[in-house]
């Protein structure tokens, strides 16, 4: 790929570089402009053009690791349902645990007592309203201060899909776990709240609505609905001017931030607390003008990403307990995995046994990509695992590195920060989260060309595209972006702020293990 395709699949250029990081000041004409780019198939081009790059050694690697277990049956296939994670994100308090709750209340997961009980305990911490979201809340803490800190998860089923939800904390001291949860997923429910005044500081500069689209983007999240929330609300009273200005200010944001927004983007208007327009549509007395979909209609026609069960077997550790034997948590990013398949725990290359799999609270003889597993291991010590490491396939384990060559785009440095060789951050990449540190600026891309600038580049600034090296004190597990998009894309954060997203685009030659 050249360059100017690779910065075209890393979905960071925009028609206009301000676009990128001012949207609310561009221009109609401008939008158009873009539009047409996305008409066109110029950007979001990530998931269709770098698939074929995967066939070649997923097919080898199937033949000779794989074959017993490309024998048996699938249990989840049988079961005839896909699977999908979706992930709620959006600004600290705009619903996304009410509205999590309000999806299993409404698909009978929650009984009325359970609700009644949730109730009472809500009013007793004087937090009334919160009493949906105490579904998806469920330690002391969260449900002290209404805020979510681990990410939730919970399961629900429609008519066509087996849906794993990941309830994201909006807080934006809490962007780590929120971009673990973002990790696993395949689409995102973005929560806005239309509520006077919420909109506003939640897209405001800073605020997580922001820094939310854009790590989910980054982080793989491919499709987004994008629901308006809380439009039972006394200042908003379902009002369609009030969506469509959340709508009309939304579109340039995410189109900027890489999202088809007529193929990967729908808007809904919602209330999460009330439960209106999410398992039945809203009735015309409440809203007349809305004539779309629910949020579970919605939900259910959304497109699952092509995944190949064939490929190597990648499974990033997200988290790891004892329980008979070892167990590590994850979600599957390629091949499928089997009873009794002899897989190695990477970077340090453990060989291990596979004992059991667990998807959800089912035990299975055999998972693909796509899902999130608890697999029980044989061979390895707890304490020899921590996340960031993957479970991998043995004939074509993940490369381990200590350096690799990126291309990143500067988001928003910290104030008076200059970003240049030794600028020193914590680097997210799959379920990794290391120091890293900048070693060299290679090559400036030019944002109006989109070529790289002939002049060395020794420091930039925010709106950049850059080319450098970036090294970490201790070996981790990467694959390059073209290979495997979910393995190669990352984000760069210091201080609690992120600062630059990226993807990898070389790894040294001495990489493989
Ligand atoms: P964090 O986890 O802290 O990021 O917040 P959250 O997005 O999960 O918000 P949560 O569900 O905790 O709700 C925050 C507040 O908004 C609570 O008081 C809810 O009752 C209220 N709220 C959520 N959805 C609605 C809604 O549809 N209508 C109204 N009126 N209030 C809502
Ligand atoms: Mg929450």
């Amino acid at each position: 790929m050249d360059i100017e395709a690779e910065i075209r699949a890393l979905q960071l250029d925009s028609a206009d570089n301000n676009a990128t990081l001012i949207p609310e000041d561009a221009k109609p004409e401008e939008v158009e402009m873009t539009d047409k780019v996305e008409e066109e198939g110029m950007t979001d081009e990530v998931d269709t053009k770098s698939q074929p790059v995967q066939a070649e050694p997923k097919v080898k690697d199937k033949e000779v690791a794989d074959m017993d277990c490309a024998e048996v049956p699938d249990e989840m296939e049988s079961q005839k349902k896909r699977h999908l994670n979706v992930v709620f994100i959006g600004h600290v308090d705009a619903g996304k645990s009410t509205t999590g709750g309000q999806i299993l209340f409404l698909s009978g997961q929650v009984d009325d007592r359970t609700i009644q009980k949730y109730e009472k305990e809500a009013k007793d911490k004087s937090r009334e309203s919160w009493y949906m979201a105490y579904i998806m809340d469920t330690n002391e803490e969260e449900r002290v201060k209404g805020k979510t800190v681990e990410v939730g998860r919970a399961q629900f089923e429609t008519e066509t899909t087996r849906f794993t939800i990941l309830d994201a904390p909006g807080h934006k001291s809490y962007v780590p776990n929120m971009i673990s949860g973002a990790s696993q997923a395949d689409i995102g429910v973005l929560v806005i709240s239309a509520r006077k005044g919420e909109f506003e500081t939640g897209y405001e500069r800073g605020g997580q609505t922001r820094e939310h689209v854009q790590l989910a983007k980054t982080l793989g999240v491919s499709k987004l609905l994008v629901v308006v929330n809380k439009m039972d609300d006394h200042t908003v009273n379902w009002s369609k001017e009030r969506y469509d200005e959340i709508e009309s200010k939304m579109v340039p944001f995410l189109r900027s931030s890489g999202y088809n927004v007529k193929k990967d983007v729908q808007f809904l208007p919602i209330s999460g607390l009330v439960g209106t327009n999410m398992k039945t549509r809203v009735d015309k007395n409440i809203c007349p003008w809305w004539n779309g979909p629910c949020l579970f209609e919605a939900l259910d026609s959304v497109e699952v990403p092509v995944r190949d069960p064939k490929g190597p077997y990648r499974m990033p550790i997200i988290d790891k307990f004892k329980d008979m034997g070892t167990v590590v948590m994850g979600k599957v990013e390629s091949g499928s995995i089997c009873e009794g398949d002899s897989l190695l725990v990477m970077p340090n290359k453990a060989p291990v046994k596979v004992l059991a799999v667990y998807c959800d609270e089912d035990k299975v003889r055999r998972a693909g990509p796509g899902e999130n597993l608890r697999v029980r291991l044989s061979g390895i010590e707890e304490e020899d695992i921590s996340s960031g490491f993957v479970l991998s396939s043995v004939v074509k384990p993940i490369p381990t590195v200590t350096e690799f060559t990126a291309q990143l785009q500067i988001l928003e440095l910290l104030e008076n920060a200059i970003f240049t060789a030794g600028y020193k951050a914590v680097l997210h990449i799959h379920s990794v989260v290391e120091e890293c540190e900048i070693v060299e600026l290679l090559q400036q891309i030019d944002p109006k060309t989109k070529k790289p600038m002939k002049k060395k580049v020794l420091f930039v600034k925010n709106g950049a595209v850059v080319v450098c090296r970036i090294q970490v004190n201790s070996l981790i597990c990467v694959e390059k972006f073209s290979d495997f998009p979910q393995l190669g894309r990352f984000t760069l954060r210091t201080e609690g702020k992120t600062i630059a997203v990226g993807k990898v685009t070389d790894l040294p030659s001495r990489s493989s293990a």
